[in-house]
């Protein structure tokens, strides 16, 4: 009984283990952002890390997903393109990183 108590424990330290490696493992170094109309937008995510703090930009928590995963689906808040200017060409502005169309879009 005791050993299988502990084994039992093992089992269960070794699934949340799991789990916390699965979730540390899926934040991307780059994500591909844009449209076929716009073209694709480079996301260097890595980079983004160190400009500011996660919740800058995962406003509502970094579990609840990815922007797509709300805005351009919950047709009753800003669309991708308006979450989107609002905050990615807000802040550039305000950090004087480039914010020309084309620094972003790239056709
Ligand atoms: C400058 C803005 C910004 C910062 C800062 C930032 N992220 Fe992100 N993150 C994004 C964007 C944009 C995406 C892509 C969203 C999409 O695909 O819908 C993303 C995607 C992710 C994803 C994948 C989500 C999914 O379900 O596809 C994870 C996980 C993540 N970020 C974690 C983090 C963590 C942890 C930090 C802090 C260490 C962080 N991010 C900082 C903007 C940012
Ligand atoms: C879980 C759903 C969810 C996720 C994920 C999410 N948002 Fe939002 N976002 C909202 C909601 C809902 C609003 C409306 C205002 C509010 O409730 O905060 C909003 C509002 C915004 C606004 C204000 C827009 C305006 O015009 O006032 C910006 C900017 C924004 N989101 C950017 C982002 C970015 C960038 C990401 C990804 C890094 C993201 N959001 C992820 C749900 C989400
Ligand atoms: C918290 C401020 C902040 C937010 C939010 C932010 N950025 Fe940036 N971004 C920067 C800064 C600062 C740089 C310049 C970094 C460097 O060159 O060292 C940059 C650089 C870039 C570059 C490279 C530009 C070039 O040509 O050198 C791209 C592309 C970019 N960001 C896209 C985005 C997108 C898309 C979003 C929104 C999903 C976003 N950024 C949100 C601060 C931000
Ligand atoms: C800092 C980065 C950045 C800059 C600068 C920027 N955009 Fe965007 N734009 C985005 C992001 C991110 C999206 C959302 C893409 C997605 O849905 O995946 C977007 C979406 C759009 C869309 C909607 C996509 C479609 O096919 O309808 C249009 C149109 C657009 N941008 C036009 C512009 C124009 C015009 C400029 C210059 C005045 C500009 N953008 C500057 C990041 C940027």
């Amino acid at each position: 009984m005791k050993g299988f108590t502990l084994s039992l424990c093992t089992a269960l330290l070794l699934a949340i283990l799991a789990s916390a490696t699965a979730a540390l493992a899926a934040i991307p170094a780059e994500v591909t952002l844009g449209t076929a109309r716009m073209g694709e937008i480079h996301f260097d995510h890595k980079l983004h890390q160190k400009v500011g703090e996660c919740a800058v930009c995962h406003h509502k928590g970094v579990e609840r997903g990815g922007c797509r995963d709300c805005h351009g689906v919950d047709t009753a808040i800003p669309n991708m393109k308006e979450a989107s200017h609002a905050m990615c060409r807000h802040c550039h502005k305000r950090m004087g990183a480039p914010f020309g169309c084309k620094d972003c879009h790239v056709k």
